[in-house]
C-alpha cells in the first residue's frame, strides 16, 4: 500500500458542499428571525431572504441529486457495516488516542456513521424542510379550506422541528470536522479537495495511466 495525495472531492463536490453550508446558515438565521428568536432583521426582510435562499437551496439539491446519480457517487452513502466500532471510537477511543477504526479509500470516502448521518440528512431532514417549506410558501393556495388553520399550525411546527434537527446536525458535523489529524485538516480537505489515501500498487498504476483522478 502507498499513501498518496489524491483529489477525493472534485470541484463540483466542493462547490455544492460550501454553497449548501452558506445557504443553510442563511436559512437558519433568517428562519430564527421569522420564528421570533431574534430581531436582528425586519420580519419582511427575513421572509424575503429566507424565500430566495430556499429556492436556491432546492435548486442546488436538484442539481446535486442529478450529479450523485450520474457520477455513481450515490453509492458512497449506502449503509456500511462497522457502525458500532465508529460510535465506540468517537465516544471513547478518541479520548485515549486509539487509531480510527476505518481507513479512507476512493471507493469508501465516508465511514459507516458518516454515511448514516448524511443519508438521514438527505432522506429525512432535507425533504421534511422542503416539503413543509413549500406548503408554508404556497399557503395562499390552500388557505380557503376548512382545515387550513390547523394544517398551517402543523406545517409550522414540523418545519421548526426539522430546522432544529438541521441545526443539531450542523453542530455535530462541525465538531466532527475538528477531529482529524489537526483541527482544520478536514476543512482544508474540503477546500483543496486533496487528502492522503492508501492506494494499492495496482490502483496507483491504474490512476496514473487513466488520469481519472488527480494526484499530487
Ligand atoms: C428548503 C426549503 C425551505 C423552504 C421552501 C422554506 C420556507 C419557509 C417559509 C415559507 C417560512 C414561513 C415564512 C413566513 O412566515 O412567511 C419558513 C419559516 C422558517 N424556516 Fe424555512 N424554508 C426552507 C428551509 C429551511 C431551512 C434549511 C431552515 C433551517 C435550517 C429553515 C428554518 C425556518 C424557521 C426556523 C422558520 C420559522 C418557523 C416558524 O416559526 O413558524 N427553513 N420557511
Amino acid at each position: 500500500m502507498i499513501k498518496r495525495d489524491v483529489m477525493i472531492y472534485t470541484r463540483y463536490e466542493r462547490f455544492w458542499h460550501w454553497s449548501q453550508a452558506v445557504l443553510i446558515f442563511t436559512l437558519f438565521f433568517t428562519g430564527l428571525g421569522i420564528h421570533g428568536t431574534h430581531s436582528l432583521l425586519k420580519f419582511g426582510q427575513a421572509v424575503t431572504i429566507h424565500t430566495y435562499a430556499a429556492y436556491a437551496l432546492m435548486g442546488l439539491w436538484v442539481f446535486t441529486t442529478f450529479w450523485n446519480f450520474t457520477t455513481g457517487q450515490w453509492r458512497q452513502y449506502l449503509f456500511k457495516k462497522g457502525i458500532l466500532k465508529v460510535i465506540r471510537f468517537y465516544a471513547y477511543g478518541i479520548l485515549v488516542g486509539e487509531p480510527h477504526p476505518y481507513k479512507k479509500s476512493l471507493q469508501r470516502k465516508q465511514n459507516a456513521l458518516q454515511s448514516l448521518a448524511y443519508m438521514t440528512f438527505m432522506v429525512i431532514i432535507g425533504p421534511a424542510l422542503w416539503l413543509t417549506g413549500l406548503l408554508y410558501l404556497f399557503y395562499n393556495e390552500w388557505a380557503g379550506q376548512p382545515w387550513s388553520g390547523d394544517a398551517l399550525w402543523l406545517v409550522a411546527v414540523l418545519h421548526t422541528v426539522a430546522a432544529f434537527a438541521m441545526g443539531t446536525f450542523v453542530i455535530i458535523h462541525i465538531y466532527m470536522t475538528t477531529t482529524g489529524k489537526t483541527p482544520l485538516h478536514y476543512v482544508k480537505t474540503m477546500i483543496t479537495g486533496y487528502d492522503k489515501v492508501e492506494l494499492s500498487e495496482v490502483e496507483e498504476a491504474y490512476l496514473a495511466e487513466t488520469k481519472t483522478v488527480d494526484m499530487r
